[in-house]
């Protein structure tokens, strides 16, 4: 670990892994030269869309977050005494780090390894951390976890924790959501633990609601897609000229989001073009909904151990503890 000047520990360490523009632009084109097209939801989070996501978060219809919070609030001692204190912390899409505060001095891990993909809201977020809790080691890594998932070299041995809330795993299909785990479960190794938010199955209204909320914060997140492609990429996306579509697949179990095409139309991108017939769409999400037995099944297929699992009163959201099995145990 390097040391400041004063010999005191620097608050904040970042390793940059920070995918580079060729990397947005070689998966936008794949994606929107693919049918049907899609382009892969990690390339919402620019610092605008960081933004309008936590906005999304505040919304009366958005559940999960606010629902998730009440169960890690509730568990948290619960949680502490399952973990044990002095592990490494890593959180994979780590964004504004708001849900970690709420385990922090519970668990009193020995480090906090936050890891995003947006540079800037992960400094400041990592920044925020460290000085709030100055008894913890904070080393954030600006990566695409899902290409890339190491801990820095900065960061201490010792027992690791993965904390993964949001429903983000909904965000992977369920093959990649097995592929995904199996790579946390490398990470934290034999003993270590996985704290994963999922949300669950319910009411389709309640669902697309959620995701096309009445004030437009959605709407807006889905078309700020267009938006960066074009200040990135040099693109000439007409934002007027799509709209956000959002609704819930029963039969696969899923929320999609889509940009749909209002007219017939042509965009420039990365040197070529590209036609839309009106009514056409972008794939821009999918976020899967998943029962308890569900969601366990999907963990024991990627070498997890359901240890356990909390729900709300409603039913809407739950919290899985898993566990790695130790070596000796096999
Ligand atoms: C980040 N992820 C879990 C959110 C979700 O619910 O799938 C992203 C989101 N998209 C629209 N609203 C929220």
């Amino acid at each position: 670990m390097s040391l400041q000047s004063n010999g005191s520990r620097p608050a904040l360490q970042l390793t940059d892994l920070h995918p580079t523009p060729a990397d947005l632009a070689a998966e936008v084109l794949a994606g929107l030269q693919r049918r049907p097209r899609a382009i892969p939801p990690k390339f919402f989070y620019d610092a605008r869309g960081s933004q309008l996501f936590d906005a999304i978060t505040r919304t009366p219809e958005y559940y999960p977050t606010r629902t998730e919070i009440a169960i890690l609030q509730t568990r948290a001692a619960e949680i502490a005494a399952c973990v044990g204190a002095g592990s490494v912390l890593v959180e994979p899409g780590s964004g504004s780090c708001m849900k970690v505060r709420l385990l922090l001095e519970g668990l009193k891990p020995c480090a906090y390894v936050p890891m995003d993909i947006s540079r800037d809201h992960l400094r400041v977020a990592a920044e925020q951390v460290a000085a709030e809790f100055p008894w913890l080691e904070v080393h954030a890594a600006c990566t695409d976890f899902t290409r890339r998932m190491e801990v820095p070299d900065s960061a201490p041995e010792g027992p690791r924790v993965a904390f993964f809330p949001g429903s983000s795993i909904g965000n992977f299909d369920p093959d990649g959501a097995v592929d995904f785990l199996a790579v946390v479960a490398a990470l934290v190794g034999p003993g270590g633990f996985l704290l994963i938010g999922v949300d669950l199955k319910k009411d389709p209204a309640v669902l697309n609601a959620a995701y096309d909320d009445a004030a437009g914060v959605t709407a807006a997140f889905n078309l700020n897609l267009l938006a960066r492609i074009n200040a990135e990429l040099g693109a000439d996306f007409d934002l007027g000229a799509w709209r956000h579509r959002a609704f819930y697949n029963a039969q696969l179990g899923r929320i999609e989001m889509h940009l749909l095409s209002t007219a017939d139309q042509r965009v420039h991108c990365g040197g070529i073009c590209f036609d839309f017939a009106m009514g056409e769409t972008i794939h821009t999400e999918n976020s899967y909904k998943y029962s308890i037995a569900e969601f366990q099944s999907i963990a024991s297929c990627s070498g997890f151990t359901p240890e356990a699992a909390w729900t709300d009163t409603g039913n809407l959201f739950s919290v899985h503890l898993l566990r790695v099995p130790d070596a000796s145990a096999d």
